[in-house]
């Protein structure tokens, strides 16, 4: 009798194995999320592919933006064998998708409603000839600027809002001893920190002749040329070893209380949560200056390559609509700092800058100041971009005068169109 019972668990046992297995498949999955924070965000992904019984086949290309996440993304795509997945943005969705190396994952979507779920403006990123080839994971903010309190307490600074306040401050601030901005020199964060003046000085109307719709009359503009002087300007704040340093090595300078301020996307928030900081106490976040009324979203996605192995499919499947389920969205969005991308998910879990950034999407959406970041591949082609960066970095890092820049900026850009 004891044996039957036995042998019946061990058939069902082995039954049970077998069903798993039989769609239990592997995800490849190429990103470039390799910072503390980053990290933590990401293993909630595989954790929950795994519950699943799916494997996670981990493909890490470290380096802020993923600039070299997309070289090695080339590179396996050339040679024939790309990831299942990998994380790419904004208009490069619509490149990868024009080479027809993309699946289709409409059943995934009409299975879980994301049409009514995901706002539009992020929707029609997504989808390629009106389907779905990838799926969007969150919403950053790039206009941040992340403050050390006890910093500005000590160098008896005030929190600035206007740019003259912001210089004041820094003023104050390396008196005092401290550095004033942590900064990262990477044309990616030289990028991020001059889009974030370009809408304070300008306004989002200007922002969005310059840099989304990369008109050559506003980019040589009188304002551009003042929102150039103050992304020179800063330099002086910065420390020498500025050069080259990675964003998440400058977030730190902020909370080990070196620096005073670091301009950079909520990503960043990410860092100050994984070392046990929170906001209003050991950190505080505020709009960069003059960037109140605007939101620069930078949306991460990931495109879904073709596969064939009936296995594999069914992870990649899982891992699509695991990207968009509440469970998900909370935990991943806690640790990486940025806000959900789907509606119907409690504020409950966020913390205060969190829900910020929430009434901020939403309340920005309403006039105008919801605008796609051009640094972070929401808002221009990859070539307007790359023209626009060789020249914020020349000019940052050589005596060009900033008027010449504007010129060369509108020049650039004009080439690049071609
Ligand atoms: C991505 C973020 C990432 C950051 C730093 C941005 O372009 O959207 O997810 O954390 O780069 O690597």
């Amino acid at each position: 009798m004891l044996c039957n019972v036995k042998r019946i668990i061990v058939i069902s046992v082995f039954a049970i194995a077998f069903v798993a297995n039989a769609t239990a498949g592997e995800v490849e999955v190429l990103h470039w999320w390799t910072s503390g924070g980053e990290a933590a965000a990401v293993q909630e992904l595989q954790k929950m592919l795994q519950k699943e019984g799916h494997t996670w086949k981990d493909f890490a290309v470290a380096g802020g933006a993923g600039a070299n996440a997309m070289t090695a993304l080339k590179s396996r795509a050339v040679s024939g064998n790309p990831p299942t997945a990998a994380q790419v943005k904004g208009p490069q969705i619509q490149e990868w998708a024009q080479l027809g190396v993309l699946t289709n994952i409409d059943d995934v979507a009409q299975a879980e409603g994301w049409d009514t779920l995901v706002p539009r403006v992020v929707a029609d990123i997504m989808k390629y000839e009106g389907h779905w080839v990838a799926v969007p994971v969150n919403v950053h903010r790039i206009n941040w600027m992340w403050c050390n309190p006890a910093v500005f307490k000590k160098a008896g600074a005030q929190y600035p809002r206007t740019w003259d306040d912001f210089f004041a401050a820094c003023d104050k601030i390396k008196q005092a001893g401290f550095i004033p901005v942590a900064f990262g020199g990477q044309p990616w964060q030289e990028a991020t920190v001059w889009e974030s003046i370009v809408a304070g000085v300008g306004g989002p109307g200007f922002y969005q002749q310059a840099l989304v719709e990369a008109d050559e009359q506003a980019l040589a503009s009188s304002t551009m040329v003042e929102a150039l002087k103050i992304f020179k300007k800063i330099k002086p704040f910065t420390d020498k070893n500025a050069p080259g340093r990675d964003w998440n090595l400058a977030t730190a300078m902020v909370i080990k209380g070196e620096a005073a301020m670091q301009f950079m996307g909520d990503w960043a928030k990410g860092e100050f949560t994984a070392a046990g900081k929170v906001p209003g106490k050991d950190y505080d976040a505020l709009p960069a200056p003059g960037t109140m009324d605007v939101f620069l979203f930078n949306v991460d996605s990931f495109i879904m390559f073709e596969v064939k192995d009936p296995a594999a499919k069914a992870a990649q499947k899982a891992m699509a609509r695991l990207i968009l389920s509440p469970d998900f969205q909370v935990a991943f969005n806690v640790n990486k700092g940025s806000i959900p991308v789907r509606s119907g998910i409690s504020e409950a879990p966020f913390d205060a800058v969190a829900v910020a950034s929430m009434t901020a999407f939403e309340a920005t959406a309403s006039y105008g100041g919801l605008l796609p970041s051009m640094a972070h591949e929401m808002a221009v082609s990859p070539a307007v971009r790359g023209a626009m960066f060789d020249v914020i970095t020349n000019f940052y890092n050589s005596d060009m005068p900033a008027a010449d820049a504007a010129q060369k900026l509108a020049a650039a850009v004009r080439e690049a169109k071609m």
